[in-house]
């Protein structure tokens, strides 16, 4: 459960995503236990720990950030490793590098010659990530790219083996179509946050993220040439694939 604060001042632009388009924070506050209490704690005494790079991305993260909860955390990192492994992606394409830590994840289970390209807006951010990046035993793994998703996807022709979508919520529909087209046929787009904190289930508390999310989740289950699972893993896990995908 995302347990936000309220900010503080040299955030690295990590709250643009949780502030509603006037600047005002929205989503700063937990709405709803979405598993009983203790559940989330106990998931995460019975799963393995993150490695020691990992550990160190995500104290340098608590350190210096002010919603460090944006991580991806060792209980979805881990499913993502085993999903990864299963998948076997050449290519990975992130939206949302925040300080590395889910692309550093990422980044252990890849096939050889495997290769993300993640994409974050705030420059300190991915001054951060870089950092931690360099550090590791991948850097030639991760190519970063800084600045608005929206515009760097155009810029990038694909095809990708696996999407992760985890910033920008409440313009989440407007990636669909941009990533489905860089998609390969048996790709899968994960979407990370699709049940904001318990917010989509009634979709009323004005925030512009919570009603992105709560249409775009609308939106892909309804398009019969997708298929969809939504997981509740942490705050939702979209899974996505197309109907006919394999060739
Ligand atoms: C939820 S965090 C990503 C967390 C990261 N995947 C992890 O698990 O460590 C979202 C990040 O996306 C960035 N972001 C927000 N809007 C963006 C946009 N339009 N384009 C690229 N990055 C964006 C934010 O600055 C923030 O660092």
């Amino acid at each position: 459960m995302r347990q936000y604060a309220e900010p503080r001042t040299g955030c690295f632009g990590a709250l643009k995503d949780f502030r509603s388009t006037s600047g005002q924070p929205t989503s700063l506050v937990p709405v709803k236990a979405i598993t009983l209490p203790g559940v989330e704690e106990y998931a995460a005494a019975h799963t393995t720990s993150d490695p020691e790079h990992l550990v160190e991305v995500a104290a340098e993260t608590r350190r210096l950030c002010e919603l460090p909860q944006m991580m991806i955390g060792p209980v979805q990192a881990r499913f993502l490793q085993f999903y990864l492994l299963a998948l076997q992606p050449r290519a990975v394409l992130e939206i949302g590098t925040f300080t590395g830590y889910s692309s550093l994840s990422m980044a252990e289970v890849l096939p050889p010659g495997g290769h993300i390209t993640t994409c974050e807006l705030s420059e300190e951010n991915a001054a951060i990530a870089q950092r931690h990046i360099d550090a590791s035993a991948y850097a030639d793994r991760i190519t970063i790219r800084v600045g608005p998703a929206l515009k760097t996807i155009e810029s990038l022709s694909g095809p990708f083996d696996f999407v992760m979508l985890d910033a920008d919520q409440a313009n989440f529909s407007e990636y669909l179509d941009p990533l489905l087209e860089r998609l390969s046929p048996n790709g899968v787009i994960a979407v990370d946050n699709v049940l904001w904190n318990g917010a989509v289930i009634d979709n009323c508390d004005g925030d512009p993220a919570t009603d992105g999310i709560h249409r775009f989740n609308k939106m892909v289950a309804a398009r019969p040439d997708l298929v969809c699972v939504l997981l509740t893993i942490r705050d939702g896990i979209l899974l996505i694939r197309r109907a006919e995908g394999r060739d």
